[in-house]
Formats: C-alpha cells, sequence, structure tokens
C-alpha cells in the first residue's frame, strides 16, 4: 500500500476526530447541521446492515471504524464482543471513549469492545487469534482499492478472520457514478454547495489505484479541516467481486429485508452494490447526489480459505509465529494479543482470473463527454 496515501489519509481523519466533547454532542450536531439528511439515512443504513447480517453474531470485527459511529448499532444488535481496527490513533482514542460512555449508561451488558490503531490491514497479515462471525467495513473499503496487491491484502484479512457461512458487508462509493461526476463537472472537478468530486487519476481509470479526492460538506471527508478532502479510490464493482471470489467471498444479491429495501435503488435487485436511494427534498440538491454515489455490499464466506483450509491457516506459518506485540506503529491501542503470521502475501485462488472492468464499466470509463457526444450524434 502507498505510504503517502496512507499518509494523508491518517492525517485527514486524525484532524476529523474528537469534534465533540461528548457523543451527545456529537448527535446534536448530526441532526442540525447541513448534511444531516444524509447522514441520518447512511447510518439507518448501516443499522439495517448490520441488524440483518450480524444480528446473531456474537462476535464482530469492524475494520475501518472510525471514530465508533456505530457503537450503538451493534449494542442494539445484542453483539457482545467486537474489535475496531482503524489507521488514525486519534479517530480510534475517541472510539474508546465513545465506548466507555456507552458502557456506562449500559453497564448491567457484558460488552467487550476494543479499538486498536494500524495501517497494515492492506500491507501485512493481520491475525485475530480467533475469527469472527461478522466483519464490517463502512464507508472505508475504497482506500485499499489504491493498488491490487492492497486490495488483496485486505480480502485476505477479511477472509482469514472470517467464519465460515460469516458475512462480510459495508458500504462504499460506486467508481461509476464518482466518474460520472467528474464528467459532469468542469476539468474533471465536479464542485457544488455539498460536493466537490475531483479526479487525480490521468487519461481513462483503471482496475485500481484511480484516485480521487472527495469532499462532502459537514462530515468526516470534508475539506474544512486543512485537508483537500478525502484521498479515496475508484471502486469497480466487477473488480470487487473478482477479487473477493478469490478469497472464498461471494456476494449476496438478495438481502431479504424490505426495510433495507426501501433505501436502496430497485434497479440494483440483482447486483453486487446497491445504491442508496436517497429523498433530501429541503436540501441542496447536491446532498442527494452526494448520496447516491454510496453502495452497499454484502459477502459471504462460501468457500473455505485458504483453500483447504479446514487445517488452521497458522499452521501454514513459519516457525516464528505466535503471541508477540503486534508489530504496528507504537501509536497503537493496547488490545487483545493477536498472533502474527507472516510472511504476509495474501493467497488468493491460484488461476482465478485478473480482476479486469466489464465492457460496460470499460465503456463508462473511458468515456469522455467529447466521446458521449459523438455517440450521441451517430446515434441520431
Ligand atoms: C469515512 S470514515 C468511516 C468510519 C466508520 N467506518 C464509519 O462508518 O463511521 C473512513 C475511515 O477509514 C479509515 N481508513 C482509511 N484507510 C485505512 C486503512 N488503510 N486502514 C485502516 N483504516 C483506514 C480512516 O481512518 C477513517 O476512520
Amino acid at each position: 500500500m502507498d505510504r503517502q496515501s496512507l499518509e494523508y489519509t491518517r492525517e485527514h481523519y486524525n484532524k476529523h476526530s474528537n469534534q465533540f466533547a461528548t457523543t451527545k454532542e456529537a448527535l446534536a450536531a448530526r441532526s442540525s447541521g447541513p448534511s444531516a439528511p444524509l447522514k441520518k439515512l447512511h447510518n439507518t443504513i448501516k443499522r439495517l446492515l448490520i441488524k440483518r447480517f450480524a444480528g446473531q453474531a456474537d462476535r464482530l470485527l469492524d475494520l475501518a471504524c472510525g471514530r465508533g459511529g456505530d457503537i450503538w448499532k451493534w449494542i442494539d444488535a445484542g453483539i457482545r464482543q467486537v474489535k475496531g481496527i482503524d489507521l488514525s490513533p486519534h479517530e480510534v482514542d475517541e472510539a474508546g471513549t465513545r465506548f466507555a460512555e456507552a458502557r456506562a449508561k449500559r453497564p448491567e451488558l457484558e460488552l467487550d469492545y476494543s479499538f486498536v490503531a494500524t495501517p497494515e490491514l492492506g500491507l501485512s497479515e493481520w491475525k485475530e487469534p480467533a475469527p469472527y462471525d461478522a466483519v464490517t467495513c463502512m464507508f472505508a473499503a475504497h482506500y485499499f482499492f489504491v493498488s491490487e496487491a492492497a486490495l488483496k491484502q485486505f480480502l485476505h484479512n477479511v477472509s482469514i478472520n472470517l467464519v465460515q457461512g460469516g458475512y462480510f458487508f459495508g458500504t462504499v462509493p460506486d467508481g461509476r457514478r464518482v466518474n460520472d461526476c467528474v464528467l459532469a463537472g468542469q476539468g474533471m472537478r465536479f464542485h457544488s454547495p455539498m460536493l466537490t468530486v475531483e479526479a487525480r487519476w490521468k487519461g481513462a481509470p483503471e482496475c485500481f489505484g484511480s484516485a480521487y479526492i472527495c469532499a462532502i460538506g459537514d462530515t468526516v471527508t470534508g475539506a474544512e479541516k486543512g485537508t483537500d478532502g478525502s484521498l479515496e479510490y475508484l471502486v469497480y464493482s466487477s473488480v470487487f467481486v473478482t477479487v473477493a471470489a478469490q478469497f472464498g467471498l461471494e456476494p449476496v444479491l438478495d438481502y431479504d429485508t424490505p426495510e433495507l429495501g426501501r433505501l436502496l435503488d430497485p434497479a440494483d435487485r440483482a447486483k453486487p452494490l446497491k445504491h442508496f436511494a436517497p429523498r433530501f427534498p429541503q436540501s441542496d440538491p447536491s446532498l442527494e447526489r452526494a448520496s447516491r454515489l454510496f453502495a452497499t455490499f454484502v459477502f459471504q464466506k462460501r468457500r473455505p480459505y485458504p483453500a483447504g483450509a479446514a487445517e488452521p491457516p497458522q499452521k501454514r506459518a513459519r516457525a516464528d509465529e505466535g503471541e508477540q506485540a503486534p508489530r504496528e506503529d507504537a501509536t497503537a491501542q493496547p488490545t487483545a494479543r493477536r498472533r502474527i503470521v507472516k510472511p504476509a502475501a495474501p493467497r488468493a485462488e491460484e488461476g482465478a482470473p485478473a480482476p479486469k472492468l466489464t465492457e460496460e464499466e470499460r465503456l463508462d470509463a473511458t468515456r469522455m463527454p467529447s466521446i458521449e457526444q459523438h455517440l450521441r450524434s451517430s446515434r441520431r
């Protein structure tokens, strides 16, 4: 994973953490700022996803957990044990503070939630002492599309920490819609009251590493705090699905949850990415446009991973494995100890197809206004 982009992202989220003294203040701000309708919808979608796909879970692993904005969703879903992992030490600190507040409110519950800061999720193997019933990644999988190696490392880490049959799910901006947005702007930059998106890729977008800056006003991606916004990478559905399959993860197409279905685009019923369907009539239209960039994804671990993994994967590791202090940065929080297994290279299935864009995505990706005009005129 590219260290420079990690640094940028860590800095961005460090600056956005700890904006409020208490969760109460944070919730009050969430319900009053200009992006309040977007935050409400996005939180409802996360809540319903968690209820549907982790409602039976005793243990959940949340990758890129941020400042613990989902703590009450986990509590309300009856999840007893959660490990949250994030790049930003400041966000992780705040998650710890929020959890302490939540525990004080519900002392009768035996909750075991812990949070750890590390840049390793897309860099090397991260193996927890025992697999989890569910793994989540909310509004963050796009950071791992920086390179094929980072995405594979990340999905390897997802899969080795997920029980067979467990769900890996979350929310992510759809690269096609981000690209559409950029093309609708001027000079590869779309600017509007609530949403700014600026392409940082050259030429046509690729499967990996097509960077852009996204800033949604009054949210953690915003540019108000000294960065340009969040540095992200295009996520193409076909790439996500193809690479995930190499790690035993198959898309779930039918969520079987009418409550959640009402908040998602019905046109995506049979698709692996299901776009949010916002309606914010009182807000600037650019807030809806920002929300429509996002989609849910759900994968189920339907095939054993690593291949033939009836045998626990750590058995294949070198003799130097074992319970050790994590080798992440010095800012890491105290946490349950984990097993470090090297070498870290993910073991995607042999002979797996190389990720490539579908024809539709490719056309979309290479589409420039002039080409679009040409196609329109040639159809007349
Ligand atoms: C938009 S926030 C989402 C936070 C949280 N999941 C939520 O839904 O509220 C994105 C988070 O991804 C984290 N992140 C970005 N790149 C990461 C990486 N390589 N490893 C771990 N966390 C990362 C950021 O630090 C940030 O907290």
